[in-house]
């Protein structure tokens, strides 16, 4: 009787809690020792790198998802650590990590790319994609990515392309009169990728890669779980067949002499395009930076023509200004359609890019999104269309914003959609 009351005695008062502290300290002795064993000057942002393996996720999830008050979980840190640095150490999404809150020390982790590294899944994202190289492989691979998007003649055609869609789709939703725009806008965006980077037109093919995307991107969003029922397992499954598509694709176009003569779409671009020596990409190479593109540009471009559509029915003033300018240049354009040229003059719709230094929605440093004129150009064009020929409005203006995988209100923009 004696010695079981001891045991429970000792367990209560010294296993208990060391096995907690044990738990707590686990992510900070497994990451930081190493660092301060190295040097002991090694001076670290302040914060705490939550519980083994799954960090501060908890904690993240309470205030993003339950609480939906994501500055809060800033807050909450600068309360707790001071706000004096303006970054924290932390622990998210399977990887030690830190989170900058301050406009100086983020310019300073976007240019150093040295200290600071991304680090996405490989397994999704493939290891030659953009996002998943460091250093000269980088800055080589980049070279070849940003010519095939932001090329002059490449951003002349996308111009083109995209329009068609654009407009009918606008078209149809007029006849139906109310729509969830996020649904629409995503549609949409997703048949002009096809179109843009493959050369798919809409059907099974098309509808297979985008449930294949919808699974990767989950994924991404995930715990790194490897094992049937979990979502990065279900993301992995799906990178394997979007790349099997693409696959077939490029063999494709291989055969046909590599068909730049007939597609001339982005894989084209990314299979002739050749370095100072006259090097191509390999096939890998090229797969997995057609399937980063389109993780990189789906959900940020759909979002971003969402967001659009729901402030600009909350600002009418900002809504006139941008009709006037678009209604000016569709009364002086030849054609049917809109071109680059037209594009650039749209000085109010454009907005000027971001001053160096201040906030950039698209990064900044060596990693600054490579697809930015892309995205600029295809917002602008929508813009363009939506203020000279269509009416809106907010039909939940007050609907509540969720924030993950992204911030959006909760009845994806329920709109009542007119023709002027
Ligand atoms: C509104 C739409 C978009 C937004 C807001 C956006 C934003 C961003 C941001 C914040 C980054 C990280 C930058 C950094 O680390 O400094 C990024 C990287 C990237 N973006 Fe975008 N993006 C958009 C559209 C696109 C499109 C349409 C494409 C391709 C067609 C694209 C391709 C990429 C790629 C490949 C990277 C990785 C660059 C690298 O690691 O060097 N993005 N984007």
């Amino acid at each position: 009787m004696e010695i079981a009351v001891s045991w429970w005695f000792t367990l209560v008062l010294g296993v208990l809690p060391l096995m907690m502290w044990l738990l707590w300290s686990w992510n900070e002795l497994r990451f930081l020792a190493p660092l301060k064993a190295r040097s002991s000057a090694t001076k670290l942002p302040p914060g705490h790198m939550g519980l083994p393996y799954f960090g501060e996720m908890l904690t993240f999830l309470w205030y993003f998802k339950i609480l939906r008050r994501p500055d809060d979980f800033i807050k909450f840190k600068q309360d707790r650590y001071g706000d004096g640095v303006g970054m924290y150490r932390t622990y998210l999404f399977g990887s030690p990590a830190i989170i900058t809150c301050s406009p100086s020390i983020t310019k300073f982790v976007l240019q150093s790319a040295d200290l600071f590294r991304t680090s996405p899944s490989i397994e999704l994202v493939g290891p030659n994609c953009l996002v998943a190289v460091h250093g000269k492989p980088h800055t080589r691979l980049r070279s070849y990515v940003s010519n095939a998007i932001n090329r002059p003649e490449a951003l002349k055609r996308i111009a083109l392309h995209v329009q068609p869609r654009i407009v009918s789709s606008l078209q149809s939703w007029a006849e139906k009169g109310t729509v969830r725009a996020f649904d629409e806008v995503r549609k949409v965006t997703f048949e002009n990728i096809g179109k843009l980077f493959v050369s798919f037109e809409p059907g099974p093919i098309l509808d297979t890669l985008d449930q294949c995307f919808a699974g990767l991107l989950s994924g991404m969003r995930a715990q790194r779980l490897n094992f049937p029922g979990t979502a990065y397992h279900h993301a992995l499954q799906c990178r394997k067949k979007l790349i099997a598509i693409f696959r077939t694709e490029l063999e494709k176009k291989k055969k046909n002499g590599n068909g730049s003569e007939t597609t001339n779409d982005l894989m084209d671009g990314l299979m002739h395009i050749r370095d100072e020596e006259g090097k191509k990409l390999s096939d890998d190479e090229v797969l997995d930076n057609i399937a980063g593109f389109v993780v990189a540009g789906y959900e940020t471009s759909s979002l971003v023509s969402m967001w659009a559509l729901y402030y600009l029915a909350k600002f009418p003033n900002v809504l006139r200004r941008l009709r006037e300018e678009n209604m000016a240049i569709s009364k002086n354009k030849k054609g049917d359609f809109i071109y680059h040229e037209d594009i650039s003059q749209m000085k109010y719709t454009n907005k000027e890019p971001a001053k160096p230094g201040t906030y950039n929605v698209f990064g900044g440093g060596p990693r600054i999104c490579p697809g930015n004129m892309l995205a600029r150009m295809q917002l602008a064009i929508f813009l363009h269309y939506l203020a000279i020929g269509y009416k809106w409005e907010l039909i939940n203006p007050d609907a509540k914003i969720t924030y993950l995988s992204h911030p959006k209100p909760e009845d994806g923009v329920e709109i009542a959609f007119s023709k002027i």
